[in-house]
């Protein structure tokens, strides 16, 4: 990495610790609103017949605080930092960062009222009314003034890969939100697609899939690539391998849509573009995998004991089992059992919890020390504590979810000699049942190594306050 330890360059961190200290916050709101639907799919009565309480509203209200305000403030506070370091440049237009910590805050808050009370776009992942999209464009474009201005003031030459990552992300998610969100405003907090049928379905699936490949990868790609080298301190595995991973992903992304869409009214022809692509997604998704995890050459003996390596690592192995499954699932036949299960739900869980949620919590380890001017997290055993639970929660999870998930493919598909089905879909449901109540025990378990993590940031935060104080809102590293 090209990075000059000899320049006294002030970096604009005051940004980067609120959206740090949110990234936990938000965390612990979107898996306890988790747990609530969990236990609510396990025991229906638990929506106590209030309306802002039911399922149908709390599980947007899940997917939007887990993936935009966790996962979102994870983002900003670490392309914040690592573009500073590896540009050796201050944030551009400071001022406008804040903007963009006030602004997201003001969309979570918005999406938290919101939601519960019944608005919707209906659109998964982009259900948030017309009013609160114009505030995200506005968010996301000073986001990407910013970036792409820190990036153009930069002093070293090169662009580090993890910049390129942090890049498209912020530039496919601009496109994707503009194009997904076009609508047509028919009241305050009511609207219509701009587009009808099938297209809308299309669009919104196009939208979709790259939402997991520009949110849910490309920007946490970012992460791996910047706080695995310097945990583990040693040099990318391959720098060439990084840069073709990263031209490959970003193209292959882009087409695999349609697999969302199989056995619908989309043209068959659009249905196996998809279904190919997605297959060649597992190339280049694994070579970043494998680049990532081979960084740790010559130093595995850290594993041992470091458990924010641990973290980073323990994630990729289980982007490597998303991204493995994900293209087995676009296999329209695999699709044709996987598919309305909860094995569905277990490969989402699988990427989120394992992938997003440890790569996450673990590039936040390493940031949230230096941002509050520590050497280390108050409890280095807490965040041993953090990892076993997380870990053990999502085996649970995820394992949970694909017997279930399998077991109703089968249920519904099983046929009587006489051409009748063998199973009513009620006695899928109660045979489910054993499921759901481990899914939510996996749950509480994560849940309760992310609570351990607020306790564990609050502690280091308030130790170190005195030395905060000392040091102004710019803070100043080597
Ligand atoms: C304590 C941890 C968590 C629990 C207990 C939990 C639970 C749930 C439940 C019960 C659902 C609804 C499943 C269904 O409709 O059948 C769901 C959906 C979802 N969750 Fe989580 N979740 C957790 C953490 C996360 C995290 C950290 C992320 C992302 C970073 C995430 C992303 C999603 C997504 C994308 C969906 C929609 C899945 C789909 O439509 O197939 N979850 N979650
Ligand atoms: C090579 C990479 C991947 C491929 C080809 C892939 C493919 C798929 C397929 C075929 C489905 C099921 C569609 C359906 O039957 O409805 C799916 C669902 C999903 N995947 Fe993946 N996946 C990949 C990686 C990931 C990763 C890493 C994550 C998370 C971080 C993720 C998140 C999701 C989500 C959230 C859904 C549920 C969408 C919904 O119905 O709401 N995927 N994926």
């Amino acid at each position: 990495m090209a990075f000059s330890n000899t320049l006294a360059t002030t970096y604009d961190d005051k940004v980067v610790r609120q959206f740090a200290v949110m990234t936990v916050v938000w965390g612990v709101v979107g898996m306890l609103v988790g747990v609530i639907i969990a236990a609510q799919l396990t025991w229906p009565e638990l929506n106590f017949g209030i309306s802002w309480l039911s399922y149908g509203r709390l599980r947007p209200l899940h997917t939007n605080a887990v993936i935009f305000a966790f996962g979102g403030c994870g983002l900003f506070a670490a392309s914040y930092y690592v573009v500073q370091r590896t540009c050796q440049v201050s944030l551009f237009a400071s001022r406008l960062a804040s903007f963009t910590f006030w602004g997201w805050q003001l969309v979570i808050l918005a999406a938290a009222v919101s939601l519960p009370l019944g608005f919707t776009q209906g659109k998964e992942y982009a259900e948030l009314e017309w009013p609160i999209d114009i505030l995200i464009t506005l968010v996301w474009v000073s986001y990407a003034i910013v970036f792409f201005g820190t990036v153009g003031t930069r002093k070293v030459r090169h662009i580090y890969v993890a910049n390129w990552f942090f890049g498209s992300f912020i530039l496919a998610v601009a496109l994707l939100h503009l194009v997904n969100s076009a609508a047509i405003p028919a009241g305050y907090m009511k609207s219509y697609s701009a587009y009808a049928g099938v297209q809308d379905a299309m669009v919104q699936w196009w939208y979709g899939h790259n939402a997991v490949g520009f949110f849910l990868t490309a920007g946490f790609l970012g992460m791996m690539y910047y706080f695995i080298p310097k945990q583990a301190e040693r040099p990318v595995y391959s720098y060439r391998l990084s840069i073709v991973h990263f031209w490959a992903l970003i193209f292959t992304y882009m087409w695999a849509g349609p697999h969302h869409l199989h056995y619908t009214a989309l043209p068959d022809w659009t249905q196996s573009v998809g279904m190919v692509f997605s297959l060649i997604l597992l190339a280049p998704s694994w070579g970043g995998m494998i680049n990532g995890i081979m960084t740790l050459s010559g130093a595995w003996h850290k594993l041992r004991d470091d458990p924010i390596l641990r973290f980073l690592i323990v994630s990729l192995s289980f982007y490597g089992m998303s991204t493995f499954e994900g293209p087995m699932m676009s296999i329209k036949t695999v699709n044709a059992l996987s598919h309305y299960t909860d094995w569905t739900v277990g490969h989402v869980h699988s990427g989120a919890l394992g992938w997003v949620g440890l790569v996450t919590m673990g590039s936040m380890y390493y940031l949230i020390p230096k941002l509050f001017g520590q050497k280390q997290m108050y409890s280095v055993k807490a965040i041993e504590v953090h990892f076993w639970t997380a870990t053990i929660g999502i085996v649970i999870y995820i394992a949970a979810m694909w017997i279930a998930g399998v077991m109703q493919g089968l249920m519904w598909r099983s046929i009587n000699p006489d051409g009748t089905l063998t199973y009513s879909f009620v006695e899928s449901v109660k045979a489910t049942f054993p499921f759901y109540v481990l899914r939510l025990l996996g749950g509480l378990l994560y849940l309760t190594g992310m609570l351990v993590m607020l306790w564990n940031t609050f502690k280091t935060a308030t130790k170190g306050r005195s030395v905060a104080v000392a040091i102004p809102a710019v803070v100043a590293h080597a």
